[in-house]
This record gives C-alpha cells, structure tokens and sequence, in this order.
C-alpha cells in the first residue's frame, strides 16, 4: 500500500536536514509493502520542483538518486504500491503537471480518473505515466488556470475526483505549504516546533514528534511550518487543538497501527480492502473483456494454491449460479492430471494473491502452451502470473505481511464475485437490474465486513480459550458456504496448529463422524439461503445426537439459531457475500486461539508468505 511524507520546515528549527526527516520517515513506511519510491521538493530559490523517483527499493534509490539530498524546506516523498500502471519509473510518484509548478504524491484509487483524464487530454494536457494520480496534479493545473487561487483550486480539484485517497500535494504558487486532502485511505498531521508533517502512518513521524492528528474523511487543508489550518468539505474550518493526540506507542507497535500482530491488524483492514477493490473494478474494462472471453470458452478452468484456491472454489460455485456455466477447479500442483486435456478455446482462472506461487505459475504456462488462454487475478501488479496471462485482474487489498491470507481472501473473493456477474450478464443469464443489485449487494459489503468483525471479536476471544485446548475440529457447510468453512480449518491449522478439518457436511455420514465425541467441536458455516438451512439441520441434529458442541457462523434471521451451542451472528446479507460476512469471524478465532497457545500468528512455523519452490 502506498505510503505518503511530506516535511514543511522553517530554516534552523529543524534537528536534521529537511529531507532527511523526510527520507527517514520514508523508511518507516517500507513495512507497507512498495514497488517504487520517490519525492519532490521546491528547490530554495522557489524556482522550480525538484523530482527524484524511480522504481526499486529505498536505499537503491538513494545511492542512485540522492532521496535524502534534495534541497529546500517543503518536501513530500512516497512509497509506491502498484494499482493503476505496472512499476516503473515513469509511474513511480510524485507526479507534476505540464508546467512542472504542481507536485502530488497520492494513496488510493481515484475511480474517475479515465474520464477525468480524457477531458484533460482533450484540453491538451500531455501525460508522462499511466497512473490514475497523475490526473490530480493536471487537474489542479486547470483549476488554477480558472480561479488563480491555489488552495480554491486544489479543494476544487478534489471536490471533483472520486474513490479513496490520500493526496499531499506542493506547488510553486505557494511554495511554504504542503496541502493535503483524505478520503478512506489514512492521512494524519505530525505536529511539530518549526516543522509540521503530513503521512500516512505515525510511524513516519514518530522520531520528530509524538503530537499527531488523524485526519478524518472529507477532510483537506494545508500545514505551513508553523500553521496548519484544516477544514471539511461543505462545512468550512475546524478547530484542530482539541484533536491533537499524544502518541504512547513505540515505532515498532505504531507500524502494526496499534495491533499487536499484522494478522490482526490486516483482519481488520478488510472493509478498506475490499471498498478499494471495489473502486478499482468500477469501469475497469478488462472485467468485460474477462467475461467475453469466459462466454466464448469451450471449458473454464479455475486453479490456486491454499486460501486462493478456497477463492477459486467459491468463484466457481458462484459462475455455475450466475452464468450457469460448470467451472473446472483443480490445485495447482495437479496442473500435469490435467495439461494433457486442455486445448485452444479452453480459459483459465488463475489466482494468486503474490501473483509468484510457482505452482500455479507452472499450470499458467501449461496452459498457454496447448493454446489455452488465461485470466489472472492476483494483488501484486506486474507479477509473474498476471505478465504471464492474457489478462489481469487485480485486487487491491495492500500489501498483506502476515503469512497467513485474510484480507487478500476476502478482497479476492469479492473480485471473483465483480467477474461472475459480469460474466452472468454477457451470457444473458442475468438482466441489467439483476446484475445491478448484486452489485448493489457488493457495494454494500465494506459495511457488513466491518459489522462482522465488531460483532464478533469478543465472542472469539472466548471460545479461543476453550479451542485451544482442543486437539481437533471440523467446519462443515454446503454449497457457497464450503469453501469458507475450508478457509476457517486452514487457519485454524497454520497459525494454531490444531488439527482442523472441512468437508461438505452431507459426506459426515460417510466416514468422518465416527471421529465425534462429547464435546467434539462442530464448526457450521451457515449461508442465508433456505434449502442450505434446510439439509444443515439435518447434519447439525446428526452431530448433536453424538454429543458434539455446535458453533455456527449465521445471520440474525437464521432459521437455525435454536440449534447452536454457540453463535457468531454476521449481518444479514445476499448468498454472494458469504465469504465476505462469515469469514471474519473465523479468521478472528484462529488468530486468538494461536495467541492463546503462545503462537505467533504472523510467522507460522514451516510456513513461507510466497511460495516458489515446486
Ligand atoms: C494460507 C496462505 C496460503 C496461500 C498460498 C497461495 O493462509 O496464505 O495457503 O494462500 O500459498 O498463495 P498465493 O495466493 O500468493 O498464490
């Protein structure tokens, strides 16, 4: 996820250079994850912008490009996460104008930037890099044109461009200001003596001062070295005393934002994840050209490893429904059982949060060689998985540190969701309002995933304490909620190493129950959707009748609430967002049950984030 710095200082006040606080803050925020970096300063003499940017890591480009040099007293510098453009150096931030009078560093997604850049271009604005934030700095350029009042300008700039952002933006015009704006991606205020900072992260400003203050949404204004004035849209200036906090934490805590571990603090960034993923498949054309080539395919394959795989079985659980066409899934291992079948005309779904696992790379190119063709979805722009594709879908969940997947699951499923409706209405299957209100439904879901995750958390913890002392359990379901009761067992067993097994729970009567005991934990993923509710109460009643402890995952309106010993209740919902309602929950036990057992969540012994070894 992209990280944002920006120092505005008066000469003298200041314990090192400018640029260096910049550059240092700026190796604060590497833990974010980033492709490229870069920033810009207004050179002493108020001249001119001085950029220096490129892709690779932090300390390459220092050597190479002098970060931590650049002169002056107004500085904004980035980490790049690649969203709209591979990595590069054209695309690396900041990002000027056609008069290079206009600096912006940005974090999120701006969802109308093709129409935005359109105008733009039409009015002759000439662009330098393929990213949807180098339309903010020519959009200011326009803007000032008309109202010669810089700041009018920039808050008419943003009044303008939709999606998430965070933006700091420096500009000839007024060259002692950095001027920021916030809207679903983080920004705070470093409040210093002499010298105030805007950032991403307190822990880019954490070595200069512990005084911070957290921008909220819908809000904009500017820092000067020693003013700093912010306002909300529509609603003119704030008094920002009263919100100014002293940070307690130390670097390290502050960079897990708070959270003891970045499992926990990933689980919790799901709603972002997933409303960021949604902006970025908003007028995304390849989801179009995705669903022509799915419509036109002979067969449609899917293949993952682990948790993408459990995305690949929902994807083609949810195809079959909304296309009503039959989806092959197969993990990725097993690419050779099934090369020899494949042939031109035949699709590929290949999903891979690291866009790396060499695994599924192998089944890629497997397919591509017998004249298959293949749609990647994957979180890493540029990887070798969606180079190696015919197409690329990505979502846009940030950089996820922890070994075991959680926001990337979820922000992948909701992709794969976004692709079978698209896919469902090319084929006729679905009519325009249908397919509207079950985008309606995902729109919805940063919402719910956030109410799921309030709503459970404390549930969690407890039955954590009992779990732990478990030696094994099982998480059944039917139908779309399968692959996330697979999900909740392969958490459960990677972070917690409990022994935890998924199937669909009409197979109980065919081997597995005769494992359950007293008080044999039973795990039920229970979707909203009556026929589902309907056969689960038979195989919730056959598990009971063997003295199992019953949790279930459901909705307030449950036909099955007087069956559960316990019950982790998620917001009522469409079928579609099962993986995005129930999982959470599952998720929070497995990482409090580890936490229980003195594991560290974050590291799982034998376990690597990117798999490359066959
Ligand atoms: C489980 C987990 C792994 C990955 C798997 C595939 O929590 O993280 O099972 O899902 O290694 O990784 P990607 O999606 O990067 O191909």
């Amino acid at each position: 996820m992209c990280g944002i710095i920006g120092v505005v200082a008066l000469p003298g006040k200041t314990p090192y250079k400018p640029s260096e606080m910049g550059y240092r803050g700026l190796l604060r925020l590497e833990y974010r994850g980033y492709d490229s970096a870069g920033g810009a300063s207004i050179d002493p003499f108020r001249r001119r912008i001085i950029v220096a940017k490129g892709k690779g890591k932090i300390a390459e480009l220092e050597r190479k490009l002098g970060l931590s040099k650049l002169p002056g007293y107004t500085l904004i510098y980035h980490t790049r996460w690649a969203t709209h453009g591979r990595p590069s150096d054209e695309n690396a931030h900041p990002h000027l104008d056609c008069r290079g009078e206009i600096a912006v560093v940005h974090n999120g997604i701006i969802q109308n930037y093709r129409i935005l850049k359109e105008e733009l271009l039409r009015k002759g604005h000439v662009f330098s890099s393929e990213t949807d934030t180098e339309v903010i700095a020519h959009l200011i350029e326009e803007k000032y044109r008309v109202y010669r009042d810089f700041y009018r300008a920039f808050k008419e700039a943003v009044m303008e461009i939709e999606g998430s952002y965070a933006l700091a933006v420096i500009t000839l015009h007024e060259p002692d200001k950095i001027f920021f704006a916030k809207k679903d991606s983080p920004l705070i205020i470093g409040v210093g003596d002499g010298y105030n900072f805007v950032a991403s992260d307190i822990p880019a400003i954490l070595e200069y001062t512990r005084k911070a203050i957290i921008v909220h949404d819908n809000e904009l204004g500017y820092i000067t070295p020693s003013s700093i004035y912010l306002e909300e849209l529509g609603r003119g200036s704030i008094d920002w005393s009263r919100r100014v906090r002293i940070i307690e934490w130390s670097i390290e805590d502050a960079s897990k934002g708070g959270y003891p571990h970045y499992m926990l603090k990933e689980i919790h960034e799901q709603p972002r994840a997933i409303r960021d993923t949604l902006y970025g498949l908003m007028n995304e054309p390849v989801v179009v050209e995705a669903a022509k080539l799915l419509l036109d395919a002979r067969r449609i394959y899917t293949t993952a490893a682990g948790t993408s795989y459990h995305a690949g079985l929902y994807y083609s659980l949810a195809t079959a429904q909304l296309a009503k066409q039959p989806v092959y899934s197969f993990i990725a291992s097993e690419y050779p059982s099934i090369a020899d079948s494949v042939g031109e005309d035949d699709v590929l779904v290949a999903i891979s949060q690291s866009g790396e696992t060499i695994d599924v790379l192998m089944a890629v190119r497997a397919f591509r060689e017998r004249g298959g063709r293949v749609i990647a979805v994957s979180n890493i722009v540029d990887s070798a998985i969606p180079r190696e594709s015919d197409l690329a879908i990505y979502m846009r969940a940030g950089p996820e540190i922890g070994v075991a997947a959680t926001k990337t699951f979820t922000a992948q499923t909701t992709v794969l969701a976004w692709l079978a409706i698209a896919h469902g209405e090319e084929a006729g299957v679905l009519d325009r309002s249908e397919a509207g209100e079950l985008r309606d439904w995902l729109a919805k879901a940063p919402q719910l995933v956030a109410e799921s995750i309030a709503a459970n958390e404390s549930l969690a913890i407890k039955l954590a304490e009992w779990i732990a002392g478990k030696h094994s359990m099982y998480y059944l379901s039917r139908w779309i909620g399968v692959p996330v009761a697979m999900e909740g067992a392969l958490k459960l067993k990677e972070i917690a190493y409990i022994h935890a097994e998924s199937y669909p729970a009409g197979e109980s009567k065919h081997g597995p129950i005769a494992l359950v005991e007293n008080m044999f934990p039973v795990l039920f993923v229970i979707p909203g959707v009556d026929w589902v509710e309907k056969l689960l109460l038979g195989n919730i009643q056959e598990m009971r009748a063997r003295g199992a402890y019953i949790i279930g995952v459901a909705a307030e309106d449950t036909g099955l609430a007087d069956q559960l010993d316990l019950w982790f209740r998620v917001p009522c919902g469409h079928w579609i967002l099962t993986p995005l309602t129930h999982t959470p929950p599952l998720q929070l036990l497995a990482y409090y049950t580890a936490i229980r057992r003195g594991y560290d969540p974050d590291k799982p012994r034998n376990l690597a984030k990117t798999v490359t070894v066959e």
